[in-house]
């Protein structure tokens, strides 16, 4: 199964915008498409702040909007997934001042939690309240309280209204610490990846069974790849984030690819990306602005046995964007609008006439590549189309010369020069950085 992640802000501004690329979709071979957040949000930190599960943001449409997105998607063979983010609301969800049962609250600060944004404490003081409150991320994005009930019953109701309404799969946002430590004691370790939490996705899987066909539940587990094996009992898919963190070469990524294939059960299966709303474009990071090598990780990644997550523009070679210190959007520091910048369509960049963040860069875009037989966007297709002849879900390596990544893949073999060198394989010639499937 291929994934397709679109921020959808700049994919196509809407989900108006969003309908109209289906083709483009389509034309890639994608399955599913996997949205960003879209529900209403103050937009501290770009929709991952929701003041309402159950609605769309004004700025992407409406409910209509959304069930003629997931209609349409429908017609192309493609399920649309929404992105939930169960951890925490924004501090502007009327739960807050509703229903602070919520939340969590101390009257002290009780341990030494840090926020990932902020690195100060991620306890802060409501003066209403004359409490303090948990936010693993930004001041305005309180923590949940998973160990209340009610909250868990919030989150049945929000998943049965999404399934109702055509959603074929979640990606659940920090799914690895929606429960923390009852007790509220010092270090990092007590306010994530804690063994209860698989209880929730238990009950979520329960949910999703009364559906047919079962809506997907991944995780956004953002764990060490030893830590990740629990979460496969009852997420299906678990995201594969060492694989992602890796450099790009043989000697980091083979590895963490055979320990994966070794531990994951048999009712499971991997999930690879190199790019994500998070993270430095792998373009860039990986590939350094070469396109070969560029090539190379499209390679891995579409030849790997399993589900394979494009994030846009992925697929032509999108580089991180150059976002001007003024034009900052972001509330983390190091900021992440360079991997969000917009989805360039067209050379001119006529599509965005007034983008949220800037399109400074348009030499690699769509339109050029479309009807280009040797674009980056046309080597794509060819893999995904590849990828269809292999038999099986099956991961083998083989012996392979110094450089050279040799994978068997049901009956076809995978081999992949991760070098800057010529190599060669079995007789065949490896230009630097490049894959065949024999
Ligand atoms: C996840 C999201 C990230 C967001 C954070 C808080 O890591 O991917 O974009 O800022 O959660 O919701």
């Amino acid at each position: 199964m291929i994934l397709y992640q679109a921020y959808v802000r700049s994919f196509a501004a809407d989900l108006q915008g969003a309908r109209a690329r289906l083709g483009h979709l389509a034309r890639l071979g994608v399955d599913a498409l996997w949205l960003s957040p879209v529900h209403p949000s103050p937009n501290v930190d770009w929709g991952y702040d929701v003041a309402d599960y159950l609605a769309i943001h004004d700025d992407y449409g409406s409910l209509d909007d959304y069930d003629a997105l997931v209609a349409e998607a429908r017609t192309h063979g493609i399920d649309v997934w929404l992105d939930l983010v169960p951890n925490h609301s924004s501090d502007r969800h009327a739960w807050f001042w509703e229903r602070p049962e919520y939340y969590v609250w101390s009257k002290d600060v009780p341990n030494d939690w840090r926020s990932v944004f902020t690195r100060g404490s991620a306890w802060t003081r409501d003066e209403r309240r004359k409490r303090y409150y948990l936010h693993q991320f930004a001041p305005q994005q309180p923590d949940l309280d998973w160990w209340n009930p009610d909250v868990r019953a919030e989150f049945e109701k929000i998943l049965r209204f999404w399934f109702d309404r055509g959603v074929r799969g979640l990606r659940i946002d920090v799914a690895h610490a929606l429960i923390k430590d009852r007790e509220l004691r010092d270090g990092v370790e007590h306010m994530r990846n804690r063994p209860e939490v698989h209880e929730i996705y238990a009950r979520w899987q329960e949910i999703a069974a009364e559906y047919d066909p079962k809506p997907m539940l991944m995780g956004e587990t953002y764990v060490s790849l030893d830590e990740l094996p629990p979460f496969w009992q009852h997420l299906d898919l678990a995201q594969n984030f060492a694989f992602l963190r890796a450099e790009f070469t043989l000697e980091a990524l083979r590895p963490i690819v055979e320990q994966t294939m070794k531990a994951i059960p048999a009712n499971r299966r991997p999930v690879w990306f190199g790019s994500n709303h998070d993270h430095s474009r792998m373009a860039t990071r990986w590939a350094g602005g070469d396109e070969a090598k560029h090539r190379a990780a499209l390679f891995l990644l579409l030849t790997l046995p399993g589900i394979v997550i494009l994030y846009q523009g992925d697929e032509i070679g999108l580089e991180d964007g150059r976002v001007p210190p003024d034009c900052v959007l972001d509330v983390a520091d190091p900021s992440r609008d360079p991997e969000r910048t917009p989805m360039p369509w067209t050379r001119s960049g006529e599509e965005w006439p007034d983008p949220w963040l800037p399109l400074l860069d348009t030499s690699r875009n769509v339109e050029d590549q479309e009807n280009d037989s040797g674009s980056i966007l046309s080597y794509t297709r060819e893999l995904i189309d590849a990828r269809k002849t292999f038999a099986d879900d099956s991961y083998e390596t083989l012996a392979a010369p110094a450089g050279v990544w040799a994978y068997r893949r049901g009956q076809k073999t995978c081999v992949l020069n991760l070098s800057a060198s010529a190599a060669s394989y079995g007789g065949r010639k490896l230009a630097p950085w490049e894959g065949i499937v024999l």
